[in-house]
């Protein structure tokens, strides 16, 4: 965000739960830094208008120092009218027994117009991360209707994914979260994803020699790749408060880099670890000069290369399946 000290920062399904859990530390200054002060569009549908309108007045009564402005809006062309910041949320969550890929008819047909106002509108330095499920084909939806906007400006969340990793394994390790670096979660944002240890470290000590790998492939990876499902039969509907965290993690650290600290983003993959160019799939990545970058040069086992080609082949099958209903 070059030397902005006002930045436009939309957020879609604004009225529901995780929009909700976003908005107050989006203007409190958590989602970009100190310095930089917000103008929050909220765009929402006609039914969820109300639950908009409400927060907006919460956050006229928390009287944010760094809140500039809050406008409500069912009209996309207002909401990403100069945005440098789309955090797009809006879209149906799944229930009990859903797979995401049911949600694939039902919401991708939302990221079509928006990726379309996304160009019409968005300031040049725009940075957009789809959390709405099914996150990475929504954010494939989104930028084939944006031409204009450079495809790496196009993410979606995995970094959920990736906190959950880090806090299951910090727990198992019986340290702090802060120790654990070189994590990586690769792939899809569903069941299908492949939380990888190869490379982790905590406080520095190589993970591999911590655990045993009994742990890690009957545990650790399936109860990450699942803890949304885990959430959802928990608390009866789908995360909120950690998603919306997520959101800001990703977020802040694209903007204000990351120190070299390795996390997972879902990015169009530029044919990466034999990754298809242009699917929306999950790397390690570290964010440089406000930018992500892949981390280059890894030595991908088989039980890895299996796993990531099964993730990225469920990907292909998403874009088919969006293709095949006319929304790319
Ligand atoms: P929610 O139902 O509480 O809120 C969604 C909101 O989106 C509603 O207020 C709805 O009116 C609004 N909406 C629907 N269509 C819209 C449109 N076209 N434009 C603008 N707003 C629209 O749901 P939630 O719990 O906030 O979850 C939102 C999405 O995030 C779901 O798809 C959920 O599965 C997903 N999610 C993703 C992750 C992740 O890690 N990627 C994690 C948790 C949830
Ligand atoms: C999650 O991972 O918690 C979300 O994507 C919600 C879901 O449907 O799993």
């Amino acid at each position: 965000m070059t030397a902005t000290t006002l930045a436009t920062v939309t957020v879609t399904g604004a009225g529901g739960q995780i929009g909700y859990a976003l908005l107050f530390r989006i203007a409190s200054g958590q989602l970009l830094g100190p310095n930089i002060r917000v103008r929050l569009n909220l765009l929402e549908i006609p039914a969820g208008l109300a639950g908009a309108e409400g927060a907006a007045l919460e956050l006229q009564d928390a009287a944010f120092p760094l809140l500039d402005a809050v406008t409500v809006t069912d009209s996309a062309a207002t909401a990403f009218d100069g945005a440098n910041v789309a955090l797009l949320v809006g879209s149906r969550p799944r229930g009990p027994g859903m797979e995401r890929a049911d949600l694939l008819a039902a919401n991708g047909a939302i990221f079509g117009p928006q990726g379309a106002a996304l160009n019409a509108g968005a300031a040049s330095d725009i940075r957009v991360v789809v959390v709405g499920n099914p996150a990475n084909t929504n954010a494939l939806i989104a930028a084939a209707h944006a031409p204009d906007i450079p495809r790496e400006r196009f993410t979606a969340l995995t970094r959920l994914d990736h906190n959950r990793a880090v806090g299951l394994l910090a727990a198992k390790l019986g340290v702090p979260a802060g120790d654990i670096d070189g994590v990586t979660i690769w792939g899809n944002h569903s069941a299908t994803q492949y939380p990888d240890l190869s490379y982790a470290t905590a406080a520095g000590r190589e993970v591999r020699e911590l655990v045993d790998d009994e742990w890690v492939r009957e545990e650790f990876i399936p109860r990450v790749a699942n803890r949304g499902a885990e959430i959802i039969e928990v608390r009866g509907s789908s995360s909120v408060g950690s998603a919306a965290s997520a959101t800001i993690d990703h977020m802040y650290d694209w903007v204000n880099g990351n120190r070299g600290r390795w996390t997972s983003v879902a990015l169009p993959s530029d044919g990466s670890y034999g990754v298809p160019e242009g699917l929306i799939s999950s790397f390690p990545a570290t964010s440089v000069d406000g930018a992500w970058r892949i981390v280059p040069g890894l030595d991908i086992d088989a039980f890895a290369r299996q796993r990531i080609d099964a993730s990225v082949r469920e990907l292909a099958t998403e874009r088919e399946q969006v293709q095949a209903l006319g929304l790319i």
